[in-house]
């Protein structure tokens, strides 16, 4: 078929990248820290080390290394790249972190901005960037996730702070025809009312302006997490919007070649397969190694799995991302790979 602009409605996800700080944190080493110990932490979240970001690496540089190896895979010409979305709830410039990752690609032509959602935030990136696509003028954009909850953490608090790392993963898509579309459905939403089960608030400070005139000065305070609400609702709300996401699609879960969720905890991976029976083999997991790096933990993971050939063009992955909002979505994505 002639690749018309109208039927250019597809998007194909060609090309993945990630990086990761080369410091590393084992279970063993937090126990020095707080009262924990290898095999707690193991048995209830499947974590054995995380990366944490040192002295001469920052989050956006991690974030651009990881858009450059999705950029050299999908053997793009940085000149090409129509938008840049980086999520992350913890960006090195509050003002923007994705304009500086546009400069260091040498994505000329871009625009490039952030995109806050918690662990949700690549996911719905991936989506925003796909209606660009679709709809706009747009053909080419490289989609980030990328955090640094260890800059976040109260590291006192052994309830939280054994389960986040620190990490960036990439996508590049690209504006196809609609018989080759990547993104075949997708479902986002959110529950504000719910907001207090994971929180990175700001705390504010009320002092004097001018007289009987104040002004508040934030700072933001560690992460707050209630670890069993947070546990309840996902493994209740993702099944539920992964079963919705198969219906919209019309796909059985045995057609699946891939389940990719939110690396959060081993135990909320492995029930929602069960939920849908998949097999553990399809279940993609890298916790072991990483943690929870929050934005990043899908693209990490798909980045990894692409690399070692696990997913082969043509594959169907089921993805669902979760956390602070409440926050929490899900896509069908079938992999093409670089031409
Ligand atoms: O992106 C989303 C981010 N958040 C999440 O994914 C969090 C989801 N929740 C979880 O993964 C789990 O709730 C945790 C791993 C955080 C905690 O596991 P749990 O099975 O829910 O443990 P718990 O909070 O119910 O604590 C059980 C016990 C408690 O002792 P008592 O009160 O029963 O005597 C805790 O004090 O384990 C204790 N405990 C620990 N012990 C050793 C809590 N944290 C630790 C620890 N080491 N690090």
């Amino acid at each position: 078929m002639l690749e018309t602009p109208e039927n250019l409605s597809g998007i194909a996800l060609v090309g993945s990248g990630s990086a990761v700080p080369s410091q590393t944190l084992s279970n063993e080493e937090l126990g020095l820290r707080v009262e924990t110990n290898d095999s707690w932490i193991r048995e209830r979240t499947g974590i054995e080390t995380r990366r944490i970001i040192s002295k001469n690496e920052t989050l956006t540089g991690l974030c651009s290394k990881a858009g450059s190896k999705a950029l050299e895979m999908a053997g793009w010409d940085p000149s090409s790249i129509d938008l840049i979305i980086l999520a992350t709830s913890t960006p090195d410039d509050l003002f923007g972190t994705g304009p500086e990752i546009q400069a260091s690609l040498g994505a000329n032509n871009a625009v490039s901005f952030d995109l806050t959602a918690a662990c949700s935030g690549f996911l719905f990136a991936l989506i925003t960037a796909a209606q660009f696509l679709k709809n706009g003028e747009m053909k080419r954009a490289i989609v980030i996730g990328g955090d640094q909850l260890s800059s976040c953490i109260d590291w006192d608090d052994r309830r939280s702070c054994i389960l986040f790392g620190d990490g960036a993963g990439a996508v590049a898509i690209e504006k196809t025809t609609a018989e080759k579309n990547g993104l075949l459905a997708f479902k986002m939403k959110s529950d504000g009312q719910r907001r207090s089960c994971l929180n990175l608030r700001q705390f504010s400070e009320h002092l004097p302006l001018l007289k009987e005139k104040t002004y508040q000065k934030g700072s933001y305070q560690p992460i707050q997490m209630n670890g069993q609400e947070v546990y309840k609702f996902a493994v209740k709300e993702v099944p539920l919007i992964l079963a919705s996401l198969l219906k919209t699609a019309q796909i059985e879960a045995d057609s699946l070649n891939w389940l990719l969720l939110h690396q959060a905890n081993q135990r909320i991976l492995d029930s929602v397969a069960d939920r849908f029976s998949i097999p553990h083999e399809k279940v993609l997991s890298n916790l072991s190694k990483y943690g929870n790096t929050s934005a990043a933990t899908i693209p990490l993971m798909l980045d990894e799995a692409v690399r070692d050939s696990r997913i082969q063009p043509g594959d169907l992955i089921a993805t669902s991302g979760f956390g602070a909002g409440l926050s929490w979505g899900a896509a069908l994505l079938r992999w093409q790979g670089p031409s």
